[in-house]
């Protein structure tokens, strides 16, 4: 295969074989198509997307691969290899989002965003595969959303603009799937650089890229593998608590607020509002914070950020639950000087992962320890691995 868009590491040929071979396999013929598109993980900058804030994510080496041949219909025939399930969406009837929120309702969402922006992608035959975690807060939804848009724009002839791009899948998120979120996800997926992390400032959505490629230290993803129910409900509701909280202090977003008027002004409120906007207001700061630790390989104070952010969303965003915080716990016990920098919670919270930032040479007996130690205290194993920063969506030419 030859990577038309970018060059990236070996996850995306391995990913976008499959899904050609799966493909192959089931359509008996070869795919015309295969878009890839990273999930990725969330180094500091937790539920300030949609408070106009900073994010400072990397796109991990996990992707979703979508390959594809014209069916010369107006339907796009959706085969999951992970559920074994086939979806017919027909283009020429008015969309809607699928009832008990199932799978299909990203691409679904994707192709709507396209249909309502005057495109009209082809007819395909198309199967999906995936080597991103699902649920586990590595963003597979937009994953699977950037890969779908990826495809549609091959399908349709038409490169949108990446901002667009990124905000259609968005948009897919809300009215489809019926998860509120900020901009974060999409925009990683989408934008993604190798080798460096993106500080994203969610207000003028400028993006600033900073080299995060130091040999010495590695991003540690711990999988908890549990996933509590409580995920959807619990966001929906943070964001309107975040949004009352803002309203108290009279600014349009939390980005606005500082800790002083905060203080002054939070006898007016209720308790988690108060809470929600302490968050927010400290974790903006940690985030520009660490974007200057990297710049100046500053790790120890990069990990010191990340155990404070954990802190701060355990007590006060209140979106942790017992297995993160046994994951985070083991490993920030771990420290410095057994090369832990830092741990915390990442992503939606109630499960899914932690990501720690760790020293390269000691990560065989980091691994080894966490592993052991969570399987202990919880009765549960864990899924641990490394990403360096990966690329983003992109289409693989045959
Ligand atoms: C989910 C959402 C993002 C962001 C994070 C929390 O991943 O999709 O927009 O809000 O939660 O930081």
């Amino acid at each position: 295969m030859t990577l038309v868009e970018q060059a990236d590491s070996s996850q995306v040929e391995d990913t976008a074989t499959r899904a050609r071979d799966s493909f192959h396999a089931h359509f008996g013929c070869p795919p015309r198509w295969v878009a890839t598109a990273p999930g990725r993980v969330n180094l500091i900058g937790e539920f300030t997307d949609y408070n106009d804030g900073f994010v400072l994510p990397i796109a991990i080496e996990r992707r979703t691969a979508i390959a594809a041949a014209p069916n010369h219909s107006h339907t796009i025939v959706l085969r999951s290899e992970a559920t074994g399930e086939t979806a017919i969406i027909d283009s020429s009837q008015p969309l809607s989002p699928d009832a008990q929120g199932r799978w299909t309702n990203y691409p679904k969402g994707v192709l709507a965003g396209f249909l309502d922006s005057g495109l009209k992608p082809c007819g395909l035959d198309a199967l999906i595969c995936s080597s991103v975690p699902i649920g586990a807060g590595l963003s597979s939804s937009a994953a699977l959303e950037a890969a779908m848009a990826t495809l549609l724009e091959a399908a349709s002839g038409f490169k949108l603009d990446p901002v667009y791009k990124a905000l259609l899948c968005q948009k897919a998120e809300h009215a489809y799937a019926g998860v509120p979120c900020g901009i974060m996800d999409p925009f990683i997926s989408i934008l993604a650089r190798i080798g460096q992390a993106l500080l994203l400032d969610c207000r003028s959505r400028e993006p600033t890229w900073l080299p995060f490629a130091d040999p010495s230290v590695a991003v540690l993803i711990i999988d908890t593998n549990v996933r509590h129910k409580l995920s959807g409900s619990a966001y929906a509701a943070r964001r309107r608590s975040c949004e009352t909280a803002a309203q108290a202090l009279g600014v349009a977003s939390l980005r606005e607020a500082t800790i002083e008027m905060l203080e002054q002004g939070s006898t007016s409120m209720d308790d988690m509002s108060v809470r929600c906007a302490r968050h927010v207001i400290g974790e903006n700061d940690r985030t520009l914070g660490a974007a200057e630790c990297i710049r100046q390989s500053n790790w120890v104070e990069f990990g010191r950020l990340l155990d404070e952010s954990h802190a701060s969303l355990k007590h006060d965003f209140a979106v942790s639950c017992v297995e993160l915080d046994a994951a985070v716990e083991i490993a920030q016990r771990i420290g410095p000087e057994g090369g832990v920098f830092g741990c915390r919670m990442t992503g939606g919270g109630f499960g899914g992962c932690a990501v720690a930032l760790i020293e390269t040479a000691a990560q065989q007996g980091i691994v080894r320890d966490i592993r052991a130690n969570y399987l202990d205290r919880t009765g549960i194993g864990a899924t641990l691995f490394l990403s360096r920063p990966a690329g983003g969506a992109s289409l693989v030419k045959l």
